[in-house]
């Protein structure tokens, strides 16, 4: 049996990106990690952020993880270059989604949707600066829209008026590609869909990420390649919390350990 991969988030958003993984790589065991304890990264500072993460990527090695992937925006700006010159194994991080998006775009106007932390990084500055020379890019911190998928509240009045009054000033500066920055919120996509007029485009990377981790695993040459894997769950936070919300963001009700770190 293969060793297991390693995912970690702030809480739960980083679900959105275990579903792409477990879709691409069926067979793999996986463990994933909720920082809810700690919940949300957005703000916070990333000393702090880089102190969790390094936790959480020991307790996962700890687990047996042979790869990591850090399913959270803001932890892969704070933390992924020191995981990666500490830990010797494949570390894939999630970055907003500005090159595709930049592709996509059919007027040159593009908006961010994702934390401050991740906004005001330097790693988000360097793919701007490389990706985004010939599009112009409207940035929009969300602060709020974790706190509702933490709670598994994905619609709703709260919800749709938060998305408004992110998305609005975006539109009405006439972006027609929306980038989401942060893994937790692919999971409001359809009520963010019901906001948005017919054309504009929503661009992710959880899709892009399971197929980069899928590739580092290749060229190991170390893909399970049969059974179904199975997933194991631990939260900071109250375990019960996140099982909670696991049917509606998993699809399937899971048994949550208490994070020891
Ligand atoms: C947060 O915890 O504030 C968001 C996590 C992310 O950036 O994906």
């Amino acid at each position: 049996m293969s060793a297991p991969i390693g995912v970690f988030d702030s809480g739960v958003g980083g679900l959105s990106v275990l579903h792409e993984i477990r879709r691409l790589m069926p067979c793999e065991n996986l463990l994933y990690v909720a920082d809810s304890g700690y919940v949300p990264y957005g703000e916070k500072p990333p000393e702090m952020i880089r102190e969790r993460s390094l936790r959480i990527a020991e307790f996962l090695i700890g687990q047996g993880a042979r790869a990591l992937v850090l399913a959270c925006n803001t932890a892969t700006a704070a933390a992924v270059n020191e995981l990666r010159s500490t830990f010797d194994m494949p570390i894939i991080g999630m970055e907003p989604a500005v090159k595709p998006a930049a592709a996509a775009t059919r007027n040159g106007k593009v908006g961010v949707l994702a934390t401050t932390g991740t906004l005001q990084s330097a790693k988000f500055a360097a793919l701007l600066d490389r990706f985004a020379r010939d599009v112009q890019v409207l940035t929009q911190p969300c602060p709020g829209l974790v706190e509702c998928v933490e709670r598994g509240e994905l619609q709703g009045p709260e919800v749709r008026a938060l998305l408004k009054r992110y998305v609005d000033p975006l539109l009405q500066a006439g972006c027609d590609t929306l980038i989401l920055g942060c893994t937790h919120y692919p999971f409001l996509k359809p009520v963010l869909r019901e906001c948005l007029p017919a054309g504009v485009q929503l661009v992710d990377t959880g899709e892009a990420v399971a197929r980069q981790l899928q590739a580092r695993l290749n060229e190991s040459g170390r893909q399970a390649s049969d059974g179904t894997g199975n997933v194991r769950f631990w939260s900071s936070g109250d375990p019960q919390l996140m099982a909670a919300v696991l049917p509606v963001l998993w699809g399937s009700a899971g048994a949550v350990s208490k994070l020891p770190v």
